[in-house]
């Protein structure tokens, strides 16, 4: 989501164990139509196709998207390609050899909310652009780490940033992961960066989508004329990972 500074105030829910289950299955949804979509892509598809792949996987799990309509969003996903960051819309492009496709997957089952995000590269990517997407994942991992009771948000933007930084990269500030479950974005905002020990305290039955954005380039992003699709300032190459993610004891 959009990074809106100062940081809501608004309460973090905390989950029953039925909740969790909840959003457990809407993940378990976006999980199975990331791994279809994954099979699918390859050289000369179109961004279209794998948008109908999406609905129809939606459709066949009894659930819908939670892009499609929010704030007027057009897509059933959001797929982004090379230096497009993140909100990329479906379309005519077709993927090209050598391209890196990110596939941010949203769904909507029984009103509860997933969110996650991987990074595809398209055949064979330059090796930059596989370290970019190696080091992305494992600074996801890093901040999933540090999502514990006791914890605080800070936590995990620290870690990120900090695999990001040691491997002489940068992540995106302009956008933050969020807490998650009867809408896609509730509180607290989870910046890809921070201190140790400051932020909301993480509690069990909280669940977060955290997902860091990492740059080849500059940090600094823009918005295309579609009013969306986030792409980098100096054209470098991008790559995302999510998760959503349950605090539990
Ligand atoms: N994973 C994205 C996010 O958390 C999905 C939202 S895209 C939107 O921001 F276009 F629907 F906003
Ligand atoms: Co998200």
């Amino acid at each position: 989501m959009t990074a809106r500074r100062p940081a809501s105030p608004a309460r973090i829910a905390l989950r029953s164990r039925e909740e969790l289950a909840a959003i457990r299955a809407a993940a378990r949804v976006v999980a199975r139509t990331i791994a279809e979509l994954r099979e699918a892509v390859r050289p000369g598809i179109r961004t279209r196709d794998l948008e109908h792949l999406a609905a129809e996987s939606f459709r066949r799990q009894g659930a819908r998207s939670g892009t499609l309509g929010y704030f007027g969003y057009p897509g059933q996903l959001c797929i982004s390609v090379n230096d497009e960051v993140v909100h990329g819309i479906p379309g005519e492009r077709r993927l090209a050899e050598g391209d890196l496709v990110k596939l941010d997957v949203v769904a909507v089952k029984d009103g509860f909310y997933g969110d996650a995000a991987v990074s595809v590269p398209v055949g064979e990517v330059r090796p930059e652009v596989a370290r970019l997407v190696r080091v992305t994942e494992e600074a996801l991992w890093a901040g999933i780490a540090q999502a514990r009771p006791g914890n605080h948000i800070g936590d995990i933007g620290h870690a990120i940033e900090r695999h990001v930084a040691a491997h002489g990269l940068v992540v995106v500030r302009d956008f933050v992961g969020h807490g998650i479950g009867r809408a896609m974005h509730e509180p607290p905002q989870v910046p890809n960066f921070g201190e140790p020990g400051t932020g909301p305290l993480l509690r069990p039955g909280m669940v977060l989508a955290i997902e860091p954005q990492v740059n080849l380039g500059t940090a600094a992003v823009r918005i295309l004329d579609d009013g969306w699709t986030a792409v980098t300032a100096d054209g470098a190459w991008s790559a995302h990972f999510e998760h959503t993610v349950a605090i539990t004891e």
